[in-house]
């Protein structure tokens, strides 16, 4: 039986494939046994609209959505049913912390619970404002700045942040939302002065808009890096972009 979970907290998320669904029950019991952490266990569904939202369903263990997960020494309050949070971005939130200098200023345009904006905040001397239009993503963003000692550095707001105006204002913008990143590039461009870095998540599918935007919109620009970031699905890949913008 081949099925592969991730663990948020104390809660395992499984994937089933189609024909061991009559198992799954059987599967989420093992998952308990082998895991002393994991005190719940969920059914992964499809991931739902722009506030990427998972649908769940609960197998077993202690019926409760929300849990406290942690990485690099921080703790993330959420509810899993209510926002989205994926433990495989650590690697991304940690190589994006190390490229912050002192004194910046960052929007995190798609924060969510706000993992990237907290572990840049409790390692480096910035100001961040961390934008997130689902409600729950927002309080929970709210909770996780104090819990984790953050509130002189991150500010959060709760809006679609195609309405937030803020300009020239910030020299790095965080792009967390794969599916359509590339019809807010001309946001982040309002958000960001001139010299200043964009790191873009996009599905592969994407990355013909987005070269177009930024050859079109952009007077002087730099890749400086990208990698292939995760798996989106059996054939699609999340990548992601850095980007140097030197004149907008
Ligand atoms: C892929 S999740 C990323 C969350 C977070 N960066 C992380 O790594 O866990 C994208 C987030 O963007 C938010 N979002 C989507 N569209 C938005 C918009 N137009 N304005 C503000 N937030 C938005 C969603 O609610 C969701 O929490």
């Amino acid at each position: 039986m081949r099925f592969s979970y991730e663990i948020i907290g104390s809660i395992a998320l499984v994937e089933i494939p189609e024909e061991f669904m009559d198992k799954k029950f059987e599967i989420a019991k093992k998952i308990l046994e082998t895991n002393k952490n994991v005190k719940t266990v969920f059914k992964k569904g499809k991931i739902l609209g722009e506030e990427r939202v998972r649908e769940l369903e609960f197998l077993l263990g202690e019926n409760k959505s929300e849990t406290i997960h942690k990485e690099f020494g921080l703790r993330y309050k959420l509810d899993v049913t209510r926002v989205y949070f994926s433990p495989r971005l650590g690697y991304e939130r940690e190589r994006i912390m190390r490229k912050v200098k002192d004194n910046e200023k960052i929007i995190d345009m798609f924060a969510g619970v706000g993992p990237f904006s907290i572990l840049i905040a409790k390692n480096k001397d910035v100001k961040i404002v961390a934008v997130d239009k689902n409600k729950y993503a927002y309080k929970y963003l709210k909770e996780n700045i104090k819990i984790n000692k953050v509130q002189e550095k991150v500010i959060a707001i709760n809006c679609d942040v195609r309405e937030l105006h803020l300009e020239n204002l910030f020299n790095r913008a965080i792009m967390n939302l794969p599916l359509s990143s590339h019809e807010f590039l001309y946001k982040a461009l309002e958000f960001i002065r001139d010299n200043s870095y964009l790191h873009v998540y996009y599905l592969d599918e994407n990355e013909k808009k987005l070269y177009r935007f930024l050859d079109e919109n952009i007077r002087e620009y730099r890749i400086i890096f990208k990698r292939k970031v995760k798996s989106y699905s059996p054939r699609k890949y999340i990548n992601v972009l850095d980007i140097y913008v030197v004149k907008k």
